[in-house]
């Protein structure tokens, strides 16, 4: 008499065991390929071009403010010019939003005046300016990798 068990198709318990080994052994190894497939892909974050349109001149009567919301960038027309400020909080890098006196930030409750300086709460530096300038289309466009000096104005000619 043998004492290796059979079911009713002929499969041992050995080789259940030994196929189920071979399964746990199989997966195990998928699911580690699967895992390292995660470092296929750089974690650098690559950002958009730094500079962008944002149309004519027209589209920005005296008085308005527009945010440029996918760039994160007020853009300001006051009786001088355009001017465009960062929305960025440069305490952490929170989103801010305009307030009656400037802007503040949601995150820790950063504030700046209207020309972007800090007036309260954690923030280290005062929010950015960017460069206006034209294209030879007619068309404006922020370089947002190009910070200007506070007061610094697209002039309408
Ligand atoms: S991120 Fe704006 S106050 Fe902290």
């Amino acid at each position: 008499m043998s004492n290796v068990t059979q079911d009713k198709e002929g499969v041992s318990r050995r080789d259940f065991l030994g196929l189920a080994a071979f399964g746990t052994a199989i997966l195990a190894l998928l699911g580690a390929f699967a895992g390292s497939l995660r470092f296929v892909k750089s974690n650098v974050y690559y950002e958009g071009a730094k500079k962008f349109k944002i149309g004519k001149p027209e589209n920005f009567p005296v008085g308005t403010t527009k945010k440029i919301d996918d760039k994160n960038v007020f853009i300001f027309s006051d009786d001088n010019g355009l001017f465009a400020i960062s929305a960025i909080c440069t305490h952490l890098g929170c989103i801010v939003y305009p307030t009656e006196a400037g802007f503040q930030c949601p995150c820790h409750g950063s504030k700046y005046d209207e020309d972007g300086k800090v007036i309260g709460g954690p923030a280290p530096r005062p929010l950015e300016w960017f460069e206006i300038n034209q294209e030879v289309d007619g068309a404006l466009f922020v370089d947002a990798g190009k910070a200007v000096p506070k007061g610094t104005k697209y002039l309408f000619s």
